[in-house]
């Protein structure tokens, strides 16, 4: 896999980009397979760094899975239990593969979870789904940087989240599933991959009603059966290839896309200048003459997505007077500001905000991507700056964005 991406910047992107399935979707479900019985297909999962992970875990722990030729992923657990540890040094590598602990509990009533360690884009702890799971009637111990969990006594329960937490929601929808009586889980997280991981559930015989709203509603049923599903567009990539068009001055279709879940970035995009359409095809993007200052504050869904944040700030950073981007979600999200700061963008820290003060230009640079939205930050500021940049250790790039150099290539830029 390579490790640098070297941009010419200055091209105008034209054309269209078609949004591959959404990675956060994709990982949960790949997660939720383990609880049917049967074969799961899976279609539109991205072939990214993330999900390659995702699939070597549940090999390793005896399911199988595979790849078929039409693009689909094919999970088949066998009938008996299977290992239920999910192994450290694959699970070191993605926060994700926490996503175990709920599916685990509810196929087979135990897991054992490696703790994610420390992350790139700030402290990810695991109360919340710890209280969670049991309050649905798990014993934990933490040991050894594992959480070991065993179903005693279940029951389902009330469970309200101090925070809508995305994984905690997905967590203890999947245990709540599989254990017997009925479970309410209060404010929980309401972005588009937990009702496509609700669809999902109920699609497979689960009884999931709210997802969506704050309060999700779970009557336990005994078994899952196993079938066919697409997941959703990711709305993040597609975000990505929005920005991208309006920073580089040029119009792009961004076609498979549910514009719903992108209401917030729309809404942001249109707030700096850029031109926005809806049509049958999808989205189209446009320049505008000029990009305008805006303030951003990220919040969990409908509110401004944080793994937008990186991206707004590279083209708040070519706007026309000051912008102030506050991060409410992931407290180390800024280590970019350096990074872009080095291709001549002005981002001062201040706590929790950036204080973005708008430049005529920027130029190319070497910058490293400090992690996934980094990388595509950096992407796009490469895109709009003068002369060529060379983005280091962009593994992280591609552990989220499916096939990103061909598609950009295709759109015109200038990106090996
Ligand atoms: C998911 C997404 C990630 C996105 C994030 C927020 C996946 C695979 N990843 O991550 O791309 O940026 O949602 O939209 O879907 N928290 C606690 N205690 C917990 C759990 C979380 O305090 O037990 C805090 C976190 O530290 C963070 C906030 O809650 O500050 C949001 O985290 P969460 O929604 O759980 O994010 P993830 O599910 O890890």
């Amino acid at each position: 896999m390579q490790d640098h991406l070297i941009i010419e910047g200055g091209q105008p992107l034209r054309g269209s980009v078609k949004i591959s399935g959404a990675k956060n979707a994709g990982l949960v479900l790949i997660a939720a397979s383990i609880m049917a019985e049967g074969e799961t297909i899976l279609d539109n999962v991205p072939r990214i760094c993330d999900t390659e992970v995702m699939v070597e875990i549940l090999l390793e722990m005896g399911v199988d899975i595979h790849w078929k030729e039409d693009g689909s992923l094919s999970i088949c657990p066998p009938g008996h239990e299977i290992d239920c540890q999910t192994p450290y040094e694959l699970s070191k590598k993605l926060r994700a593969s926490n996503l175990f602990l709920g599916a685990l509990l509810g196929r087979q009533g135990e897991a054992i979870v490696s703790l994610p360690g420390g992350c790139d884009i700030g402290t990810r702890p695991m109360d919340l789904h710890i209280k969670g799971v049991r309050a649905l009637g798990a014993h934990v111990d933490i040991e050894h940087g594992y959480i070991y969990a065993k179903r005693r006594e279940p029951c389902g329960s009330r469970i309200y989240l101090d925070f809508p937490s995305v994984g905690a929601t997905e967590n203890l929808m999947m245990m709540a599933c599989k254990t017997p009586g009925s479970s309410i889980i209060e404010n929980a997280a309401k972005e588009p991959e937990i009702v496509d991981l609700a669809n999902f559930l109920n699609s497979m015989g689960a009884k999931v009603r709210g997802a969506g709203t704050d309060i999700i509603k779970i009557e336990g049923v005994s078994a899952l059966k196993a079938g066919r599903y697409a997941i959703i567009p990711d709305r993040i990539e597609a975000g990505t290839y929005m920005i991208a068009a309006a920073i580089s001055g040029g119009e792009v279709l961004v076609e498979n896309v549910i514009p719903t879940h992108l209401h917030p970035i729309i809404a942001k995009l249109q707030e700096v200048g850029a031109i926005v359409r809806e049509t049958d095809q999808g989205i189209i993007v446009e320049a505008g003459s000029k990009i305008l200052r805006a303030d951003i504050k990220t919040m969990p869904y409908p509110g401004f997505p944080t793994d937008m944040q990186s991206q707004m700030l590279a083209l708040l950073a070519l706007a026309d007077g000051t912008s102030v981007v506050v991060e409410n979600v992931f407290e180390n999200r800024f280590q970019i500001v350096d990074e872009l700061n080095r291709m001549g963008a002005k981002i001062k820290l201040e706590g929790h905000a950036a204080v973005v003060e708008g430049t005529r230009s920027l130029y190319g640079a070497r910058v490293k991507a400090t992690d996934l939205r980094a990388g595509a930050a950096l992407i796009i500021a490469a895109l709009a700056a003068q002369g060529e940049t060379v983005i280091e250790e962009a593994i992280h790039i591609f552990r989220g964005y499916e096939n990103i150099i061909e598609k950009l290539s295709k759109l015109g830029a200038r990106i090996k």
